[in-house]
């Protein structure tokens, strides 16, 4: 951290005891610049046994074990991401990052898909489920009780969280139509965070979509959340598991190179995702975004993994052993994507978006 950056820092932490530098009361500067963490991220903080109220999203095969350990171990919450993974594959994701840290994590499931391993995963010693595109059921809730784990849930709206309060979730992430991978909500985050808090109460609330900068998640708790998920800045760490190809391509993209659309529905049909504009978006969009069957370029092979073929329109993105035209693939990304540049491991993005935080950069 360079002596600037520092002295900064410590100045902040004085605005935020309530002294200036000199042991002045700065009441005033204070109220323009709200202590971090607010009340609520500290309580967030304190209920996941946190020391930083970031959590990353689990984002299937990119949220690697090595991804969720580095942020975990960081102070904030990791998560790995599973969808139609088979048992002995989630009991060992799960056991490895037990291994790698005793912090807390995340397993998270995707409710377009049936969850049948959630029993394996608990077995394992998660400690924590998210869930997002659905609602869990009761069967599932009382296994996450049981097994003493938290819960998460993804919504998009007050009616979201209102069914996600009635099942008992122990926080909720508010996802706006700003975020990267699939996209369950209609409206902006500014729009929906408000309602969504007022419908939370006080179970804690996190802010999802477009945020990947200390400013953004500074505005994020300004405005009442307790704290933030993050996917697409931790795509561009060492630890994801996504081609260096995307990963460089994330490192030069703006918000604007950004496209909502249902381009890369085979695996997933019909679910709205943000990615990219690439190649294969641009030949589909050229044709009219045409239905499948009626597709340009529909059969051709645009990668291999291990031999097997990936066809143009998969949802899946690409991993850092495939082989093939790469950014043609799905390469998810939200909209806060302008305020990546580097490629930085986890650990150190974690400290330096809530350094950045904390001096409001
Ligand atoms: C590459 C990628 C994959 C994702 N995969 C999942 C997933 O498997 N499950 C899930 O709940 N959310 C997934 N998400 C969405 C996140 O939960 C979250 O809503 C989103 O990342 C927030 O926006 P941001 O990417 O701008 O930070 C994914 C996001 C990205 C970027």
């Amino acid at each position: 951290m360079s002596s600037t950056r520092r002295e900064f820092l410590r100045h902040m932490t004085a605005v935020i005891a309530g002294v200036s530098a000199h042991g002045i009361p700065v009441v005033a500067a204070a109220q323009q610049n709200p202590a971090m963490p607010t009340p609520r991220a500290a309580a967030l903080m304190k209920a996941f046994g946190l020391t930083l109220p970031i959590f990353q999203a689990g984002m299937a095969s990119i949220a690697t074990p090595e991804l969720a350990i580095a942020v975990s171990a960081a102070g904030g919450l990791g998560a790995i991401g599973i969808i139609t993974d088979a048992p002995e594959r989630v009991r060992t994701l799960v056991s490895s990052v037990k291994a790698g840290t005793n912090r807390p994590f995340a397993v998270n499931f995707l409710l377009a898909f049936d969850p049948p391993t959630l029993g394996v995963a608990l077995e394992a010693g998660a400690p924590g489920i998210q869930f997002a595109w659905g609602i869990p059921s009761k069967e599932s809730v009382a296994a996450i009780r049981t097994a003493g784990a938290k819960m998460g849930i993804q919504i998009a709206s007050a009616e979201g969280a209102r069914r996600a309060l009635d099942l008992g979730a122990d926080y909720l992430i508010c996802q706006g139509t700003e975020a990267g991978g699939h996209v369950q909500a209609s409206t902006p985050l500014q729009e929906t965070l408000p309602r969504v808090l007022e419908a939370a109460h006080l179970t804690p609330v996190l802010a999802a979509g477009g945020i990947a900068d200390g400013r953004a998640i500074r505005r994020a708790l300004v405005a009442g959340a307790s704290g933030v998920l993050i996917g697409t800045r931790f795509v561009a760490t060492q630890e994801a598991g996504a081609h260096s190809d995307y990963k460089n391509l994330l490192i030069r993209a703006n918000a604007g190179d950004t496209v909502f659309t249902v381009c890369f529905q085979d695996g997933w049909p019909n679910a709205p995702h943000r990615v990219l504009r690439n190649p294969t978006f641009s030949m589909w969009e050229a044709a009219g975004c045409p239905p499948p069957g009626k597709r340009p370029g529909e059969g051709d092979v645009v990668a291999t993994q291990a031999g097997n073929p990936i066809l143009r329109y998969k949802t899946i993105p690409p991993g850092p052993a495939m082989t093939g035209m790469i950014t043609h693939m799905a390469m998810y990304a939200g909209q806060g994507v302008g305020a990546i540049r580097d490629l930085p491991s986890a650990g150190e993005l974690v400290e330096r978006l809530w350094e950045d935080c904390v001096a409001g950069l």
